[in-house]
């Protein structure tokens, strides 16, 4: 097993050289690690968590078109050719394929317990500090305003919406981030979300006050 783990690490960290930073190598890392985390009190297999947790950004289907079966096709086929089994690269394949937050505003169609791990460890790197830097960094690359208080955040985005949205990064807090705590699969990764929540509240009560000039 740790040989197809630091096959698999390879593989990733060159793919992901030329990554934007909020899907870079570190985010993958930052996964893997609350993927461990969340395995020390949650079970579920670690050799499917932990693959899917290196695998599941290979290929983000905002940056292809939309194609969401660029990733799973990919990873598949990379595991295959350092002889994994089939029954193994198959549930890899549909985690990664029905655990984005896009996915899951759709129709959910798989669903097991090796998915609820790997999604709550990439939901929990989307809040608290990092969740902060993110949505920032992210917004920075796509030449988002910061905050613009004209423009109201919207509730209950559709995923056509969701994809399409160019609205300032604050919104995105209301739009994604602070719904992600109840979101949470395993009791775990609920607990862990409590704290990281609290902090982006506080950060968004100081960044208001900071907007309007108070001290
Ligand atoms: P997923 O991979 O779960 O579908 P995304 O790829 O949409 O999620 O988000 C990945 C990261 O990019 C997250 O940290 C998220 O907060 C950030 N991000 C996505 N969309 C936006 C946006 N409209 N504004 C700011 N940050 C965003
Ligand atoms: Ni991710």
């Amino acid at each position: 097993m740790q040989n197809i783990i630091d096959l698999t690490v390879a593989f990733v960290q060159d793919r992901l050289k030329f990554a934007e930073a909020g899907h870079d190598w570190w985010h993958i890392q930052r996964v893997w690690n609350n993927t461990k985390l969340i395995l020390e009190t949650e079970s579920a297999d670690r050799l499917v968590c932990e693959l899917t947790a290196l695998l599941h950004d290979i290929a983000d289907s905002k940056f292809h078109d939309g194609d969401e079966t660029i990733g799973p096709r990919v990873a598949g086929e990379f595991l295959a050719s350092i002889g994994v089994e089939e029954q193994v690269i198959e549930q890899v394949k549909l985690i990664i394929l029905n655990m984005s937050f896009k996915a899951s505003l759709g129709e959910v169609t798989y669903h097991s317990k090796e998915l609820e791990v790997v999604q709550d460890a990439d939901r929990l790197d989307a809040i608290g500090a990092i969740g902060v830097a993110r949505a920032f960094n992210y917004g920075g690359y796509k030449n988002r305003e910061m905050y613009d208080p004209n423009i109201a955040p919207k509730q209950n985005l559709s995923k056509e919406e969701y994809k399409k949205t160019s609205a300032p990064t604050i919104n995105h807090f209301y739009e994604k981030l602070l719904l992600l705590k109840d979101k949470m699969n395993t009791p775990t990764a609920k607990a862990i979300a409590e704290q990281r929540h609290q902090f982006m509240e506080m950060f968004l009560q100081q960044f208001y006050a900071e907007w309007e000039g108070k001290r």
